[in-house]
């Protein structure tokens, strides 16, 4: 695409995300809930036990609080308003996001300090984050590439809109980002030609390290990870970049990340639901399975069909869980039931010892083996106090024209 085209796109793809409504998908998520029970809800459905997820939330916020960090969780995990506001009453700084869609969602219901971790070269999405800065958002977003750089200084001169960025780092997952030391000062100067784009800081996301199994092992791959972005960052500030972010972290990572220097603020995702992949890291004091926060998050099935005396089907099989990690999902208080995929809208359900088979029309609910994939298959969440229904909340940003745009 030539640069004529390229601006062309951008400066229309925000006319058009300025003008749509993002927040209709969430206002449509205050359903009447009077008479719903995890009884009677539809199944295969997404369930949050509101309990164990305020617990979460609350631990995160105040370990943040007494570790003197600050926090921008990931709502790429839960692409939800209603719990990215939760967050941020809680003490967030604001939310990280993963998409534009995400991004459009969160600031459409007021929330400010959005961050986009990923990177975009695509016209039309740099131009919906350019015209959301444009309209009142509050965005930062991060930069991995040189062209990236040019890219956005482009659209934002364009648009006439300042915008904050982080360059982002590649600290060892060789997922994005450029690498640290003397290559991010050199892209640190490109961006800083723009006399649109204003450096705050870096973004060091070490995927790598978040499930590494046992803490000290995770704590030794964090470390190391992490001291690359804090002496990047002293780079840039050497250089006279007023650098003051340094943004990283997962919920593998929250309590080795929070205790080193230099690091500013934690992008922590999964720790308001938890998984069952996560559940499997173990913790610092030596448990193997990882209890500092609960899991939340379960999909509600039914039992469908029970012909045989060592397995029952439920109605839950790929399109409702996902299955795409090496972990299976996990029968949630019901010891003795293994979960197998048998297709795309039924799962098996296989007697172990110990174990009680339900039967037919009873629902069982199954922790997800990874949360931000089995959230993405579902449009709402019920959020649950024993077996009542409170609330729905509108998973909003789960597609990428949620807010009515292409
Ligand atoms: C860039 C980035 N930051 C933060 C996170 C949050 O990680 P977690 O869900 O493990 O807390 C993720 C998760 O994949 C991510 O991709």
């Amino acid at each position: 695409m030539d640069r004529r085209s390229f601006l062309a796109t951008t400066m229309t793809s925000g006319v058009i995300a300025a003008t749509s409504g993002a927040a209709t998908s969430v206002a449509a998520a205050e359903m009447d809930v009077s008479g719903l029970t995890k009884a009677n809800i539809p199944t295969p459905a997404l369930v949050v036990d509101l309990n164990a997820f305020e617990a979460n939330i609350q631990k995160m916020a105040d370990h943040c609080r007494q570790a003197k960090i600050g926090y921008r969780p990931h709502a790429k995990t839960h692409k939800c308003p209603q719990i990215a506001k939760r967050q941020v009453a809680a003490g967030a700084f604001g939310v990280c996001v993963a998409t534009v869609p995400e991004a459009e969602a969160m600031a459409a219901v007021g929330i400010s300090g959005i961050l986009l971790t990923s990177p975009i070269v695509d016209a039309g999405k740099i131009g919906r984050m350019v015209a959301l800065a444009s309209g009142g958002g509050k965005v930062m977003l991060s930069i991995g590439h040189p062209r990236e750089a040019e890219l956005l200084a482009a659209a934002a001169g364009a648009a006439k809109t300042q915008l904050d960025v982080l360059v982002d780092l590649d600290v060892g997952d060789k997922r994005t980002g450029i690498l640290p030391g003397e290559s991010a000062v050199e892209l640190a100067r490109q961006i800083s030609r723009s006399k649109n784009l204003t450096i705050k800081g870096v973004q060091a996301y070490a995927g790598h390290a978040s499930h590494t199994i046992g803490f000290e092992a995770r704590q030794r791959v964090s470390r190391e990870a992490i001291a690359k972005a804090v002496e990047t960052k002293g780079l840039l500030q050497r250089a006279g970049f007023d650098a003051q972010i340094l943004s990283c972290g997962s919920t593998g990572t929250y309590n080795i990340d929070s205790t080193i220097e230099g690091v500013t603020e934690l992008q922590v995702g999964s720790y308001v639901f938890m998984d069952v992949d996560y559940r499997r890291i173990g913790s610092r004091d030596g448990n193997a399975v990882y209890s500092d926060f609960q899991p939340s998050l379960t999909v509600l099935t039914t039992v469908v069909s029970a012909t045989h005396s060592e397995r029952v089907t439920v109605d839950a099989g790929t399109k409702a869980l996902d299955t795409t990690t090496a972990n299976i999902p996990q029968a949630k208080n019901r010891p003795g039931l293994l979960y197998a995929k048998n297709g795309d809208e039924f799962g098996a359900v296989n007697l172990e010892p110990g174990g009680k088979l339900p039967a037919i029309g009873e629902r069982l609910e199954f922790i997800v083996p990874h949360c931000d994939p089995n959230v993405n298959l579902y449009d709402r969440i019920y959020a649950c106090l024993g077996d009542k229904v409170e609330a729905i909340w509108s998973v909003a940003a789960r597609r990428e024209n949620a807010a009515g745009k292409i």
